[in-house]
């Protein structure tokens, strides 16, 4: 569903990714996982068309998007919930909502009705409807990023590090929700420092490392990886 071939990124002399290759194939969920700095944005933002690549190639359902605007990534249906969730905080829950939903196809449900559905996934956040966002918890904050990334009703969601700064109960639900998502069919790319959740949870991962990816596997041969234990899971 996604391809990414030897994707090089700079930022000025800067060499934040070089000869990344991936792919992530309809209905799983791949991790990509690495220390600070690795590249695990950078690589998001470029699949985004946020960042401008200086050389490769990535394809979203077998169209060229290697130079393509955000806009119309998202409108292909690639949803991207950013790391530090930039929701905007002296809007409402509701508000937060419709602006996601504003990019959506044309033929996309009506907005009411994919809120509703998302006030189901996270009843906190119909109670909250009317708040706010900036007065949320970290967590609900969280709820709300995927939750307005979810608006545009996308075949393919990547989440930039939904576990950071919260506690591990939070955590757990997120998990369950993306989990849950993946079963209804989104395919989905997590991207996590923290690699035990996203490693549990993925079918197969990518450990990214100064802009490189040294090792791939599925999920649970990760997990059992001595350098990735040593490395990102703090044992
Ligand atoms: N706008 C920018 N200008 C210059 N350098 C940048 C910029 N954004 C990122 N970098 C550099 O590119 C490299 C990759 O950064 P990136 O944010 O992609 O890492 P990351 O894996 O997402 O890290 P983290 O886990 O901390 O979010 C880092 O060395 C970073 O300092
Ligand atoms: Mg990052």
């Amino acid at each position: 569903m996604l391809e990414v071939t030897d994707l090089a990124v700079n930022y000025g002399h800067v060499q934040a990714l070089q000869g990344v290759t991936l792919e992530i194939r309809q209905g799983e969920i791949v991790a990509l996982i690495g220390a600070n700095g690795a590249g695990k944005t950078t690589t998001l933002m470029a699949i985004s068309g946020l960042v401008r690549p200086a050389a490769g190639r990535i394809t979203f359902k077998g169209a060229d998007i290697t130079r393509a605007e955000p806009y119309d990534v998202v409108r292909m249906g690639l949803a991207h919930v950013p790391q530090g969730r930039q929701i905007f905080a002296d809007q409402t829950v509701e508000d937060n909502l419709r602006l996601g939903a504003y990019t959506r196809g044309r033929n996309g449900r009506p907005v009411e009705q994919l809120m509703a559905r998302e006030f189901e996934r996270f009843p906190i956040l119909g109670q909250r409807r009317g708040q706010l966002a900036g007065t949320l918890s970290g967590g609900e904050q969280q709820m709300l990023a995927i939750s307005r990334g979810l608006m545009i009703d996308p075949p393919f969601i990547a989440l930039d590090e939904p576990s950071l700064g919260l506690a591990p109960l939070i955590v757990q639900g997120i998990a369950r929700t993306i989990r849950a998502l993946n079963q209804a069919g989104t395919t989905i790319l997590l991207i996590e420092q923290m690699a035990t959740m996203a490693l549990a949870l993925a079918h197969r991962a990518y450990v990214l490392q100064t802009g490189q990816v040294v090792l791939e596997g599925t999920g649970k041969d990760l997990l059992a990886h001595p350098e990735v234990a040593k490395a990102y899971l703090g044992g």
